[in-house]
Parts: structure tokens; sequence; C-alpha cells
């Protein structure tokens, strides 16, 4: 695939709102990701939400979904993936809440370990989605049970993506991810391959976040914050993924609050000038974002030696 899908150079598509920010001046955010469900199918081995999803196993309500949605539309927010805490198949009205995003502006994505979909579901996704991406992790039956510890066999998740390949619309696409850890790293180029025979037009290969390791990140502020956000299903908003079910940098509860009145309101400020880049993990997905805004937003020295 040449586009390149994985870059902090994204931002770049819409560098009004980059100006906006390395200015601190407020913008409409771009993407959110989406929680719908906190119950999972499958007990992956590395699971990072294994505590979210345990401690409050939840799916979120089909009307706050609708509201969510309806609310992000109208303030002007572009894309959502739905991805964790929790599988987002494991929510029964999964394909009301597509209807509703197909009828809205919204463009959505969905990061799924597949293992839920059936005919009407996928057609929804493809009918309602510009992308999915499966976890799978593995090229063999025997490590694809061993890491994701679910009844579902490999075969029936290649056997869907073959499926997206026959019946998916142009520009629908299907990636796939495989996060390494000692029990698969050897199977990282053969899976690869099986997942590009199925259909698959990219691997995202990862490394398993790692809570315990402590490195410092190259930015001293987290201005990606004004771009993103992430909504769970409990209603809670927090500024990324990292920090959900982060209490104390919890935004506000669509429950309680509109989705504008929780972003341009004062605990959102307050969280925010409180927010200690130190205390983010290093593993932070939007660390390149905010190496750019920072690069952007100080005195550039000798810019134009080229
Ligand atoms: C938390 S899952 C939620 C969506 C869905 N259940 C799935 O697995 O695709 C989202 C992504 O996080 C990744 N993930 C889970 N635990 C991780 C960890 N410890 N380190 C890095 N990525 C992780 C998964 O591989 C998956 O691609
Ligand atoms: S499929 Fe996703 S949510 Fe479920 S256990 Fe695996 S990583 Fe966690
Ligand atoms: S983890 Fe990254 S995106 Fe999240 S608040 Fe910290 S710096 Fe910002």
């Amino acid at each position: 695939m040449k586009d390149k899908i994985f870059t902090s150079y994204k931002l770049l598509n819409s560098f009004d709102k980059v100006e906006r920010v390395v200015s601190n001046r407020q913008i409409i955010p771009t993407s959110f990701g989406i929680g719908i469900s906190n119950q999972c199918n499958h007990n992956c081995i590395w699971c990072i939400d294994r505590e979210l999803r345990t401690a409050n196993p939840i799916n979120i309500k089909l009307k706050l979904a609708f509201s969510v949605i309806d609310q992000l539309d109208k303030f002007g927010v572009k894309t959502i993936i739905f991805s964790g805490s929790g599988e987002p198949l494991c929510h029964m009205d999964f394909i009301e809440i597509l209807t509703k995003v197909k009828s809205s502006n919204l463009k959505a994505g969905l990061i799924t370990n597949g293992g839920f979909l059936n005919k009407d579901i996928a057609n929804a996704i493809m009918d309602s989605c510009e992308f999915i991406r499966f976890s799978i992790d593995a090229g063999k039956e025997k490590t694809y049970k061993r890491v994701h510890r679910s009844g579902n066999p490999l075969e029936s998740i290649l056997g869907w993506i073959r499926y997206f390949n026959n019946e998916k619309p142009d520009n629908f696409v299907i990636g796939t991810s495989f996060l390494m850890h000692k029990l698969n790293h050897g199977e990282v180029v053969s899976a690869s391959k099986i997942f590009k025979d199925a259909g698959a037009s990219y691997v995202q290969v990862r490394i398993e976040h790692d809570k315990a390791k402590k490195l410092p990140l190259n930015f001293s502020k987290c201005r990606i914050q004004n771009f993103t956000g992430a909504i769970t299903a409990d209603g809670k908003v927090y500024p990324c993924c990292h920090m959900r079910g982060n209490s104390s940098l919890c935004l506000g509860d669509l429950n309680k609050q509109s989705f504008k009145d929780i972003w341009l309101g004062d605990r959102r400020k307050e969280v925010i000038s409180k927010l200690n880049i130190e205390e983010c993990p290093s593993y932070c997905r939007y660390a390149g974002y905010n190496e750019m805004l920072e690069y952007l937003s100080e005195e550039r020295l000798h810019c134009d030696f080229l």
C-alpha cells in the first residue's frame, strides 16, 4: 500500500488547526475513539484493557450511543474509531449504531478481533465504515489459541478477511495487526503473508505496551488532546485512549453534560492544565504528533537552512 496511514504527517492535512493549536487557540477536534463495549469474547494474553473490562463489563446504552454520534457530528468532529475498551462486536446493537453513523456526516473505522462477525454485521460495516482492522497476531492455529485464548479458529477470521475482500466497495480498506510477544514473534513474517493472501492491504506490527517501562517522552506538553479524545462505554470522556478509566483525567460524563459543555467547559481546561507528561506512558500512540506540534510551537532556529 503506497499511502501512509500510520504517520504523524497526517496532521498537516489540517494545517489551519495545527496553526491554531500551536498558538494556543481552540479548535474543533477531528477524531474520537469510542469504546461501545467493555465486554470481550476473547481473552488476549496481553490485553491492556483487561482491568477496565472486568471492573465494569457494560455496553454503552443505545440511546447514549445515538446521542454521542449526534453531538460529535453537530460539533464538527470528522471521524470516529470503534475500538476498546473491549470488543465493539460484543454490542448487540452494533448494526443500529452503524446505521446511525451512516446517517451522520461522521466517517468511521473499526478495530476488532472479528470473532462475532456474521454476514449482516459485515455488510453493515462495509456500508458505514471506511476501514476494518482485524487484530489477529498469529499465523498458526495453535499460536492464535495460545495468545487470543478464544473459541474462534484463526481460519474463520481469515475467512472473514476473504469475505470482506470479495464484497467490499472499492474505497473500503481491510487492515490487520500483529502484536509481537514472546509466544508469537517468530510468525510475524509468515502471518503477514497469510493476512495479505487473504486480502488485507496492510499489517500493523507493534510491540506490547509495557506499563512498567518508564522512558522519557520527547515533548513537554500534550497538544494532540486538542484534536482527539476517547469516549468509554459508560459515557465518560478522556483526553486519549491511554487515560481511559483514570478518574483524575476524566473530562466529563455524557450522561450528565453535553459534549459541547464538556469540551468547552472549565473542568477540561483544569484537567489539561494539570496534565503531567511525566505520568504519561512511554508508548503514547500520539508521541509523534506531540513532537511535531512542539517543534512548531517553539522558536525555530535555522529553519531555512535545509
Ligand atoms: C484493546 S483492543 C480493542 C478492540 C478489539 N477488541 C481488538 O482487539 O481489536 C485494541 C487494540 O489494542 C491492542 N492491544 C491490546 N493490548 C495491548 C497491549 N498490551 N499492548 C499493545 N497493544 C495492545 C490490540 O491488539 C488491538 O489491536
Ligand atoms: S480482543 Fe481486544 S479487547 Fe479482547 S482481549 Fe483481545 S485485545 Fe483485549
Ligand atoms: S498519553 Fe499521550 S496523548 Fe495521552 S495525555 Fe499523555 S501525552 Fe497526551
